[in-house]
């Protein structure tokens, strides 16, 4: 009957671990060790001296720790081209690639609304509208680009809309990409509305994405630095927002939107005051 079948790989090629010797490492001086014989090829292993074997190990162990190294900073360069990409594809400005709501600071009861308003419209903004209205510096912006970083989407200032038509003039198509693109994105902040008086054309263009952003519950916020005719301070002024747009489309996103007025003072300006040591 046969006991055991059960070979090591050793057995198979013949490996014997001899006696235990006396070896010298020309750097470690004397070690211990016992050789390996391989049958087949006739040859003894010497055993390496520990010290070298450690050596050797912890270089190795170095190497691959800068392989891996390397290896997260390529991952981590990567991810950061996409995120630059994507950003560039919101077409938010860079003094904003690195806030968020998150670094806001709401010092104020108003601003505490704002915030809270927009952080609820960018979870929820199916077929709403948003009108941020107010002076420079007032945090406008801050919050457009926060918005837009959690539902995607684009920002505009009114008149990079314009001279993307201008370049276009000829070109019907690419025309009607444009004011596709403008009913479609997932989200469209249309800013610095006001900035000068609206052509016809720009109310013509206008006037149809809103209706048809309307009519397919997508979301859209204007900014602008001028104040709504009803809120005037003196009934009416070269800074009422009716001046730049007809009171029809004024009406259709002020109607079943939300109007935020910043009354607050420029943040920059706020920033640099407190710099120079002021409260
Ligand atoms: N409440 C705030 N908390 C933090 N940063 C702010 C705040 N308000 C404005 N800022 C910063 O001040 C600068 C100007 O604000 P911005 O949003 O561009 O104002 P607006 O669009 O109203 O002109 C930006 O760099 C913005 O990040
Ligand atoms: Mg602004
Ligand atoms: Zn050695
Ligand atoms: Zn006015």
């Amino acid at each position: 009957m046969v006991t055991s079948e059960v070979k090591t790989a050793g057995d198979i090629v013949g490996e014997v671990v001899l006696e235990e010797r006396e070896y010298e490492c020309p750097q470690h001086g004397k070690y211990y060790g016992r050789p390996v014989y391989i049958a087949w090829c006739k040859r003894e292993i010497d055993p390496m001296c520990p010290v070298c074997e450690e050596e050797k190990s912890a270089k190795y162990a170095a190497a691959e720790q800068i392989r891996l190294e390397e290896q997260q900073r390529q991952q981590a360069e990567a991810n950061e081209q996409k995120r630059i990409e994507w950003l560039k594809g919101l077409n938010i400005g860079k003094i904003f690639w690195n806030e968020s709501f998150e670094t806001f600071n709401a010092y104020t009861p108003e601003l505490q609304r704002h915030l809270s308003n927009c952080m609820a419209f960018a979870k929820e903004h199916k077929g709403r509208k948003v009108v941020m209205l107010g002076n420079n510096g007032t945090g406008k912006n801050h919050l457009a680009a926060s918005i837009l970083k959690v539902t995607g989407g684009v920002i505009y200032k009114i008149m990079e809309i314009e001279l993307m038509f201008d370049k276009h003039v000829s070109g019907d198509i690419r025309r009607w990409e444009i004011i596709k693109k403008l009913c479609e994105a997932e989200m469209l902040i249309i800013d610095e509305i006001g900035r000068s008086k609206a052509s016809e054309h720009e109310l013509n263009w206008l006037s149809y994405v809103i209706d048809k952003r309307h009519e397919n519950y997508m979301p859209l916020v204007l900014i602008s630095n001028k104040h709504l005719k009803d809120n005037c301070p003196q009934n009416g002024c070269a800074d009422c927002l009716q001046n730049f747009m007809g009171n029809d489309i004024l009406s259709r996103i002020t109607e079943n939107g939300l109007i935020m007025e910043f009354t607050g003072e420029d943040y920059r300006e706020k920033k640099r005051f407190q710099s120079k040591g002021a409260k």
